[in-house]
């Protein structure tokens, strides 16, 4: 079962003690409940999360907007909004798309959603039949696997050179190309057009899921597979590729405001399923989002953030480098919020090291949970932005503590 080999503490939060329940359910596990939770544990340093810097959430920012989207919308704002959601918001999404990308996209091309995460399960419902194969970035976004359990997948692992003859008949390939969750690695742009070159011969689609475009730490992330697809067309945007956006890194979670861009088609039929999910978001927030987008306040946020998350990711590098260098190994990432440690010779199980690490009073999210077979237990994601500079130091010294307890318990190499 997958709770068993990939969630370190208990599988209590498993629901196989409930058989009244659907089956996916049952394999089903509160994992991301958990890690998010010790957020919210003050003695624990949690490296666990994919959280923004609540200091830096933009009250006084939000708190205009707010204003101005009641002013300018009046109890419109308060009702049930289409299922599409705001018409201005998707305008305004689908300007600057054309914009970045060269390409023509207009209202008809964005479907508003709760969040990217609601992208990715309508994408589930919508695409994807029970065993049909979907192809991953590897490792890959615990949130597109937990969206995707209930349609049942065949996965395989993405190859970046893969042939056009591997893709067919996969019903998507899914990829996070910027400064990826878990690895934080940035695709190159030679392997985004090679594997859009691909999926156009293998006639598939390609899910673009870009939430950390804004925190380039270090420098331009280049034009989005979506930008490669758009420019090889005239006219109005019919490319296979999916792109999600969110406000969820670049401004707060907390609106829960995504937004999927693609085929005016596919967007229709995504909108069908939206009807059941959830009737419309919430006009409210896509309201205020429209206002923080359209004054322009999130370019200017985005720099704030980027100022303050590059001494977080150098504070807990230069930590890790004193302390975790005989175990484990990483590329500093060039952007987003996440380092990703593999363990040298792959000597320490992640899995064992998360049960040491929070007596030790620190979080870390094991590898295994992003493996779609469960089986990499040699990895774990540290987050850099939740946290100041000296609390990740004192986390990193702690996990270096667990690391020492977990070697004393291993068996002396013959
Ligand atoms: C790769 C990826 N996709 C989607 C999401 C979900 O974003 P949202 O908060 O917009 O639902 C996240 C959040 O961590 C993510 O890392």
């Amino acid at each position: 079962m997958l709770a068993d080999r990939t969630m370190p503490t208990s599988d209590a939060h498993v629901n196989h003690h409930r058989p009244d329940c659907t089956d996916w359910i049952r394999s089903s596990n509160n994992v991301t409940q958990q890690f998010l939770s010790f957020g919210g544990m003050p003695d624990v340093v949690s490296l666990a999360g994919g959280l923004p810097a609540p200091e830096l959430y933009p009250l006084q920012a939000v708190r205009d907007a707010t204003l101005r989207a009641l002013d300018r919308h009046g109890a419109a704002a308060l009702e049930y909004g289409p299922v599409e959601g705001l018409f201005a918001l998707r305008q305004l999404i689908a300007s600057r798309v054309s914009a970045t990308t060269g390409g023509t996209f207009s209202a008809d091309h964005v479907l508003l959603t709760t969040g990217a995460m609601q992208g990715l399960d309508l994408i589930g419902k919508v695409l994807i039949d029970s065993g049909e194969r979907v192809i991953v970035q590897a490792p890959t976004y615990l949130g597109a696997l937990d969206a995707w359990r209930p349609r049942r997948p065949a996965y395989e692992r993405l190859r970046w050179d893969a042939t056009p003859a591997e893709l067919r008949g996969a019903k998507f390939v899914y990829t996070v190309p910027n400064y990826s969750n878990p690895t934080g690695a940035l695709v190159p742009q030679a392997q985004r057009v090679a594997l859009l070159e691909q999926v156009l011969q293998a006639q598939t689609w390609l899910v673009e899921d870009d939430p950390y475009q804004a925190l380039q730490l270090d420098g331009p992330a280049g034009p989005s597979i979506l930008a490669h697809a758009a420019a090889r067309q005239a006219g109005a945007y019919s490319g296979p590729v999916i792109y999600l956006g969110t406000v969820s890194k670049s401004l707060v979670p907390g609106l829960r405001v995504g937004w999927v861009v693609a085929e005016a088609g596919l967007i229709q039929t995504l909108a069908l399923a939206k009807q059941s999910a959830d009737l419309s978001s919430s006009m409210l927030t896509q309201a205020i989002t429209f206002e923080l987008l359209d004054s322009q306040f999130d370019h200017a946020h985005a720099q704030t953030l980027v100022d303050a998350y590059r001494p977080r990711r150098d504070a807990l590098c230069r930590e890790a480098a004193l302390h975790l260098s005989d175990w484990f190994e990483w590329e500093v990432p060039v952007g987003g919020m996440f380092v990703w440690m593999r363990a040298k010779d792959r000597a320490i199980d992640t899995n064992a090291l998360y049960r040491l690490a929070i007596e030790e009073k620190v979080a870390f999210v094991p590898s295994s949970v992003f493996d779609f077979s469960g089986d990499d237990r040699f990895a774990m994601r540290l987050n850099f932005t939740r946290a100041a500079p000296a609390v990740l130091a004192e986390g990193v010294q702690r996990l270096a503590r667990a690391v020492q307890r977990y070697l004393k318990t291993q068996p002396a190499p013959r």
